[in-house]
């Protein structure tokens, strides 16, 4: 078991990553807070998996416990969601000093993190992802939310976790496409911060299980550190963490979330990245080639298929809010394991890499 802090220097909260710690979680959680009563809030394939394993934990702490289900799946990250858990809260009593535990992947991470955040002004999260994408990365970081008609979390807050438990055990039933699609986020995480774990991925057999916990604590320590800089993404060093983003989020938008897991969106959005970061910021063309080789070594697609319209995901792009005020601030990486914000990346350019993806 390794257990770090992450989070902003004021409000600092222990991870804990490890093997068999849902059998342990009651204790973790009482060495956070001194709460009676809480609401478990998951999907209905965790629920079916690991909630009645949670809850009889808590109970013998003597904590009070009930769960809120929600349908699997991205369409549960709405407004309704978030009251049809407060209303279920509300129903079981629990107060400002309540606490709710989002066990599940990113999607109940932001929506759980984000009814906890408005509860009563505010109550206490933990964070118990049960998917790679989750550990590494949408349960660091405190930005929680749900999508409007308009498009992804356009309401939100940030909210940190008061406890995030990693029991990378839970790992063992998530199907390998969910797995390969949380490697893209490590991938990115080594493209633009750890060019030592890029070479350990490359020499690392995909399918491996043995170190996980080390991996993944290895890359909540890259997310907490850009996190930690710059809370409410503001400085721009927050924005480092969307290398590949930008064209992987209009992949998405283009495809109305249905083509690809984020992921694997992401993954064509960083080999159009790379690209683009050889012709603006010097990389050099073998780097931008293991980038590639890599993506595809957790089967991750690194070329758009033939029937993708790709004016489409164009025009997703100059929508996007940060291009139509003009200041183009594109992520690039000149060198493995390092990147920065560039403005000399335009429209033009992005095109370029996307009609050649
Ligand atoms: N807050 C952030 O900083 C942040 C960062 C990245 C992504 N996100 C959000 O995360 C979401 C994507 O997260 P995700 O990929 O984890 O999706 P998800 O929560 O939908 O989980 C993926 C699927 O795996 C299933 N599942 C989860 N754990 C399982 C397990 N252990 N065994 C078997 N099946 C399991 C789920 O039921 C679901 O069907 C998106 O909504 C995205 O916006 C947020
Ligand atoms: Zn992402």
């Amino acid at each position: 078991v390794i257990q770090l802090q992450a989070g902003p220097n004021d409000r600092k909260y222990p991870v804990v990553i490890g093997s068999a710690l849902i059998a342990q979680s009651a204790g973790l959680i009482r060495g956070a807070l001194t709460a009676s009563q809480c609401m478990i809030v998951c999907d209905t394939n965790v629920e079916r998996l690991f909630a009645g394993a949670l809850r009889a934990q808590l109970e013998s702490a003597g904590i009070h416990t009930s769960i809120s289900t929600l349908p699997a799946g991205e369409e549960s990250k709405t407004v309704a969601s978030t009251m049809k858990i407060v209303d279920q809260m509300e129903t079981n009593g629990l107060d400002r000093q309540s606490f709710l535990i989002g066990l599940g992947g990113g999607v109940i991470g932001d929506v759980s993190g984000f009814v906890a955040a408005i509860y009563h002004r505010g109550i206490r999260h933990i964070q118990i992802p049960t998917t790679l994408l989750a550990m590494v990365d949408s349960s660091i970081g405190g930005k929680t939310g749900v999508n409007t008609e308009r498009g992804k979390n356009l309401l939100g807050a940030v909210h940190q976790p008061s406890l995030v438990i990693d029991d990378v055990d839970l790992l063992k039933t998530l199907p390998l496409r969910e797995l390969n699609q949380g490697y893209a986020e490590i991938i990115k995480h080594a493209v633009i911060a750890d060019a030592e774990m890029f070479a350990l991925l490359e020499k690392r057999p995909p399918g491996e299980t043995a170190d996980l916990t080390e991996l993944i604590r290895r890359n909540i320590e890259i997310k907490a550190r850009f996190v930690s800089e710059d809370e409410h993404d503001t400085t721009g060093r927050r924005a480092i963490l969307n290398f590949g983003h930008t064209v992987g989020h209009a992949i998405e938008r283009a495809g109305n979330y249905r083509d690809f897991l984020h992921g694997e969106a992401i993954s064509l959005g960083m080999v159009a990245a790379s690209r683009i970061s050889m012709s603006r910021a010097g990389l050099k063309k073998v780097s931008a080639g293991a980038i590639e080789n890599l993506l595809q070594r957790y089967s991750l697609p690194t070329s758009l298929p033939k029937g993708i319209d790709r004016e489409k995901i164009m025009t997703a792009v100059s929508a996007d809010k940060k291009f139509e005020q003009g200041q183009v601030r594109f992520v690039v990486s000149p060198a493995s394991g390092s990147a920065e914000l560039s403005a000399k990346v335009t429209l033009d350019d992005i095109w370029d890499a996307i009609s050649r993806l």
